[in-house]
């Protein structure tokens, strides 16, 4: 499909956030973007990446590239999953369709979030492509039943269970700009939104939304409670433990990722429990602070525990050469969030399939500059760590066939 000429101009990742800041009233962006605490892991996911250094193959014949590889059982076009994000219509009203269309329309994986803000049978109906279902376990165990055999009767191939969030992260930068769910004008907030009178025309002009997998049981507003942290934190299930993901897993019966494991010990008890994979993510610097960042753990992880699990890292990821330091360090893939956000922003289907582009494009090239001409070819030689910090890359990378 050609490039609609409005979206040329946006180069980067850094190109596409920038305008969806312009675009988005303050408390939504900051809903979008901002990180707990002092944001140290926020920021420290992608400067991290800044520390490894890329060491090219000479002279390996590039003259194809394929990008190709194989994930929850799943044939995907290039390694890189859309991560699970909850709400999307309040960057545009086309929402989690938008953003399932155009994961399909660009050869990639969508994961759905339980906390959607369109039912999880639409989206799997909008999308042609892989998709998996993200699992939030809430306290009414009816409903967290319900889920999971509604997400396999409406045809997602693969599941995953997010563990970093038992309650919602301290966002100051989110409370204090006002945020509520769903958005409403608050003294505080009503200003922000004036400035934004064409996302407020959108947003009024399409039906309410709400929690859509949940709202037959559950609604917002209903407890009192409105503010953003306290709404989402009273759903969940805080006494969750392994014995609980033990039994998703059980009950789900079919490529199954924890979502949130940051160790060694846990990654080796998420594979004890029948995990067939595992997201190291810290939730995108939303929840714990003071985190490592999830490519500094990714070797070590992929060193202990062999080459039967696969892993996905996400967290900060914006450019190709990030994409390309964590294949080498021992990742089947990458996951990202904010930076299909920020293209849904600024264009719906059409931001977010050019974020993937662009993407795919700098991951090309990067491949092709790097000698690699294929996923496999991405070996643990290509990442030099220049000063190590805590230990040794490992030099051999395991990566399931
Ligand atoms: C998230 N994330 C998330 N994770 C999850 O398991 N369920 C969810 O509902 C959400 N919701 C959510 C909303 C928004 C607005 C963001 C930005 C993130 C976390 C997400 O899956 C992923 O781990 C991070 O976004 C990865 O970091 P980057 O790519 O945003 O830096
Ligand atoms: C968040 C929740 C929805 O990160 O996971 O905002």
């Amino acid at each position: 499909m050609p490039l609609p000429p409005a979206l040329k101009q946006y180069l980067n990742i850094a190109d596409l956030h920038h305008e969806a800041r312009r675009r988005l009233p303050l408390p939504v962006y900051q809903y979008l973007e901002r990180g707990s605490d002092d944001e140290y892991s926020l920021r420290n996911n992608t400067s991290a990446f800044d520390h490894y250094q890329l060491q090219p193959h000479a002279l390996a014949d590039v003259s194809r590239i394929d990008t190709r590889t194989r994930v929850f059982g799943c044939e995907i076009d290039w390694p890189v999953i859309l991560a699970p994000t909850g709400m999307s219509r309040l960057f545009h009203p086309d929402g989690e369709l938008a953003v399932a269309r155009a994961a399909a329309q660009a050869g990639s994986l969508y994961c759905a979030s339980t906390f959607s803000s369109t039912d999880l049978e639409s989206i799997a109906a909008a999308s042609q492509g892989p998709k998996m279902f993200q699992v939030y376990v809430v306290t009414d165990q009816q409903l967290n039943n319900q889920l999971i055999e509604r997400a396999r009767n409406a045809g997602y191939e693969a599941m995953c269970l997010t563990v970093d969030t038992v309650v919602g992260g301290n966002r100051e930068a989110v409370a204090r700009a006002g945020m509520s769910i769903p958005p409403a004008l608050s003294l505080k907030s009503m200003l922000q939104f004036a400035a934004r009178p064409r996302w407020v025309w959108s947003y009024l002009s399409r039906p309410k939304w709400d929690l859509a997998n949940l709202s037959e049981r559950i609604r917002p507003g209903r407890n009192g409670k409105r503010d953003m942290a306290s709404y989402l934190g009273g759903l969940l299930e805080r006494r969750l433990d392994w014995t609980h993901a033990e039994r998703i897993i059980r009950q789900w019966n079919g490529p199954f990722a924890i979502k949130g494991i940051m160790s060694v010990a846990d990654a080796r008890r998420a594979r004890e429990i029948g995990a067939s994979a595992i997201f190291i993510s810290n939730h995108g610097g939303r929840q714990l602070d003071c985190t490592p960042a999830p490519i500094e753990l990714v070797a070590e992880i992929r060193a202990a525990l062999g080459a039967d699990i696969e892993i996905i890292v996400d967290g900060g990821i914006r450019r190709g050469t990030h994409i390309l330091k964590a294949l080498a360090m021992g990742a089947n893939a990458c996951s990202i969030g904010r930076p299909y956000l920020y293209g849904l922003a600024v264009a719906g289907q059409a931001g977010v399939e050019h974020a993937l582009r662009l993407l795919r494009a700098e991951l090309e090239r990067d491949m092709t500059l790097s000698g690699c001409a294929s996923i496999a070819a991405i070996t643990a030689d290509l990442v030099r760590d220049p000063a190590p910090r805590l230990r040794p890359i490992p030099t051999t990378r395991e990566v399931s066939p």
